[in-house]
């Protein structure tokens, strides 16, 4: 990769299956060596240059210990959210954990109450699942409509769960899988239920830095009074600039928001990953022209794949995504009548994840990882087509 400070995504994507392979974190090294690996979220990139320097320069310091701060990363995170999103982020409004699974985690515990239930909007991220049973709270499932549209909230499902007590919503905005960016309107409308019945909101956010371009998107703190009042936003650099298993979660409210005890940043700090600070704060300072080639790749994808599956696998349907590098297939309008992920391991040597991870809605849906090359995008989907119409 040439080192111009805005690179281009044929050189950031421009990695060979047999480097890939020899990677041996989780996409890559759990499949077997003749599938195409495009299912767990993450991309097949060049790390950003200042992730790299930042960890190898430690690295040469041998310096492995415990974070001594962390507030280079908070400025790093409050001048982007300000210069990036327009977004006034006061640095003692945030505290930095080790991920958005331990802060959504310790937050449920905390606010779900005796009842011990959470709201989620499904098919939504599959670990929810995880970190709601691995926190001892129940799932009230309030599926989100119209999904062949792009995914919408049942505001009366919702009315109805907190009207029967539920007290914490988990929100996905970005939402993974579907790649929906919920308008300021609808996430209002939101907030005023919220505030109505005296519910916090935990708004998984961290997907935002890669909505993608002429996208407007809403920041759950920045909505009105009542999402400030009722809200915790989640972010993480670690999607956004894949480096997943280096750990940093960023938790963030407002000056009205709630800020339980186990937040408090001065109890949280060695918590973190060392590692993973230096990684976001190099992320979130440094790494922006690199963020913007991929968001505009991913962009770029979308439309492939649309013209991909007309192409290999018509009939499927899938709404481009507005934000990051998933994509839902949805095979329920098709002739394929098995679980559609197990049916493109088999048949095509390509690895999805089955839809119903997501959800009990997902039955007949798989995610498709778009993050990648233009080059391997294709060939995934052409692999599909060849599986295609079903046997
Ligand atoms: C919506 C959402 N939240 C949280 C996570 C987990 O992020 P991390 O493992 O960096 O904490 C992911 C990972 O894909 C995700 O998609």
């Amino acid at each position: 990769m040439t080192n111009t400070s805005q690179p281009t995504a044929l050189e950031l994507f421009d990695i060979s299956d047999k480097h890939l392979r020899a990677r041996a974190s989780l996409k890559w090294s759990n499949v077997d060596p003749d599938v195409l690996p495009a299912w767990v979220a993450e991309m097949d990139v060049h790390l950003a240059p200042a992730i790299t320097e930042a960890l190898q320069s430690a690295l040469a310091r041998h310096d492995a210990g415990y974070p001594g701060s962390a507030e280079g990363l908070i400025t790093a995170f409050s001048d982007f959210a300000r210069q990036y999103w327009n977004w006034s982020v006061e640095p003692e409004h945030v505290s930095v954990h080790v991920d958005a699974a331990t802060i959504a985690s310790k937050l449920m515990r905390h606010y779900a109450g005796a009842d011990g239930r959470v709201m989620i909007m499904p098919p939504v991220y599959n670990r929810f699942y995880d970190w709601l049973s691995g926190s001892g709270v129940e799932p009230v499932e309030v599926p989100l409509t119209d999904l062949s549209n792009g995914g919408f909230f049942d505001f009366d499902g919702i009315e109805a769960g907190l009207k029967a007590g539920t007290r914490v919503i988990l929100l996905c905005n970005p939402h993974n899988p579907l790649g929906r960016v919920f308008s300021e309107q609808e996430l209002s409308q939101l907030a005023e239920l919220a505030d109505q019945y005296d519910a916090v909101v935990l708004s998984d956010e961290i997907h935002a830095p890669l909505v993608h371009p002429g996208v407007e998107y809403a920041h759950w703190l920045t909505v009105s009074d009542a999402a400030r009042k009722t809200g915790i936003a989640l972010h993480t650099a670690t999607k956004s600039w894949n480096f997943a298993g280096l750990k940093c979660g960023i938790a963030v409210r407002s000056a009205t928001g709630p800020w339980p005890h186990e937040l408090d940043p001065k109890s949280t700090l060695t918590d973190s990953g060392f590692w993973g600070i230096l990684a976001a704060e190099a992320a979130f300072g440094r790494s922006r022209d690199w963020l913007d080639t991929v968001r505009d790749h991913f962009a770029a994808q979308s439309q492939r794949l649309t013209a991909l599956l007309a192409e290999h696998v018509p009939g499927v349907t899938f709404h481009p995504p507005q934000a990051s590098f998933l994509a839902w297939l949805d095979f329920s309008e098709t002739a394929l009548t098995e679980e559609p992920s197990t049916y493109f391991l088999r048949e095509a040597r390509v690895a999805l994840n089955p839809g119903t991870a997501f959800g009990a809605v997902g039955a007949s849906c798989a995610r498709l990882n778009m993050g990648t090359s233009a080059e391997r995008l294709e060939r995934i989907v052409t692999a599909m087509g060849t599986a295609w119409p079903p046997r």
